[in-house]
Order: structure tokens, then sequence, then C-alpha cells
């Protein structure tokens, strides 16, 4: 019997959809805050935006050199459409992305990418931003994380995320410590609007 279940987190894959829900959600003043708090950028770095999306990182960065790859045609289309002035790629990061030749970067950043790969493709991904940051350049990731310290309605959202591969925090600790021994982890419940929690890793090439 064939089935008819529609999975109602298909409607995401629309650029336009998933920056409103995003929006409502309270993203956009979570990710200020992130860049303020945690990126911290300095204005002229060269940064790398892994699984970038439609480009929502990008407005609230300073003038800098700006990269971002995703794998979904869509997503960039519509970055690319916002901001003409950033260079946006079709990249499938899980492949460590072997054709990349765009130099060494002051910082890479992947928020909500670790989650949608597997262990095998997350260790490529995490070897890749390894091999393209500089010496004392840093990886900053954030993604969904299953934790003690959240209640009961941020774990059933979490739960319900698109990314098969939610972790705990220490797991994807772990996954970043294979390449970034000094590696730490943070994990915050305050980044939306509705209750949510995230586990932010902050790695630094040395
Ligand atoms: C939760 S969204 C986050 C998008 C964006 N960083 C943001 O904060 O709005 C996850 C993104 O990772 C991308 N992605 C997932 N797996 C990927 C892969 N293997 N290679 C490249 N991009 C990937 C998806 O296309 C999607 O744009």
């Amino acid at each position: 019997m064939s089935s008819t279940y529609f999975d109602w987190r298909r409607v995401l894959d629309s650029p336009r959809v998933y920056s409103s829900v995003m929006a409502a959600l309270g993203a956009d003043s979570g990710m200020q805050r992130f860049v303020r708090e945690v990126l911290r950028v300095q204005p002229g770095q060269r940064i790398l935006d892994l699984g970038c999306g439609p480009g929502r990182l990008y407005p609230h960065l300073p003038p800098m050199e700006y990269y971002g790859l995703d794998a979904n045609a869509a997503y960039l289309a519509r970055a690319r459409a916002l901001y003409p002035k950033a260079r946006f790629e079709q990249q499938d990061i899980s492949t460590g992305c072997p054709n990349f030749d765009l130099g060494e970067f002051d910082l890479v950043v992947a928020v909500g990418l670790v989650h949608h790969l597997p262990d095998a493709a997350a260790k490529r991904a995490l070897a890749f931003c390894h091999e393209r940051l500089r010496i004392g350049g840093r990886l900053i990731t954030l993604d969904c994380v299953i934790d003690e310290g959240q209640n009961l309605l941020s774990r059933l959202l979490v739960s319900g995320d698109r990314g098969r591969f939610v972790r705990r925090g220490e797991e994807y600790l772990d996954l970043a410590r294979a390449y970034f021994p000094g590696a730490n982890l943070t994990i915050r419940h305050d980044l939306l609007r509705v209750p949510y929690s995230h586990a932010i890793v902050e790695c630094e090439k040395r």
C-alpha cells in the first residue's frame, strides 16, 4: 500500500519559506547576537560560511571577503539575488570539497550544518575546515543539540529538526577534537524566541 504521509518540513526547502520561518522564530536577532558574542569578526577578514543556505549570516557581518558554500541550488539562487557582492558556490561539503581552491581563511563558520551529516561526512567536512584555515584561524559550528538542561518543548522541537544527526554536545565536541584538540563547547538556550537549544563548538587552528 502506498503511503500518503507528508513531511511538513519539506516546505522549508523553499528558501523564502525557510527564511520567513527562521525570522518568525527570532533567528535573525539570535544570529546578530551569535555574530557579536561568538564570531567577533574583524572587518577585512576572509570568511567561509559552510552550509550557508540562503545567506542569512551575510547581512550581519562587517565588510569582509565572504564565501558561502551550500549543496542546495534554490537556497544559493536566493542568496545570490539578495547579496550580489558576496560569492556563493555550490558544493557538497560532505565530500571534503577536493576541488575547492580559494586560499586560506581567518574564520570558517558552519551554522546548522553538522547535524545534517553522518559521522564520516562530518569528519571529512571538519578536515576540510582545518585545511582551509590559516594558523590562528577559527572554526565555529552551531547546531541544535540534545541536552539534559533543555526543557520538554525544546527537546521536542530539536528532535523534529530536518537534520537526521542531531547529537549531544559532547558528541559534536568529540568530532571537532579529532582535528582541533583544543576545541570547546558551549550550550545555549537563548538564541531563538521559542525554547530551543544549540551547541556551539569553537576551534582554533594551532
Ligand atoms: C539548517 S540549514 C542552515 C542554513 C544557514 N546556515 C542558516 O543559518 O540559515 C542547513 C544547510 O546546510 C546545507 N547542507 C546540508 N548538507 C550539506 C552538504 N552535504 N553540503 C553542503 N550543504 C549542505 C543545506 O542545504 C542547508 O542550507
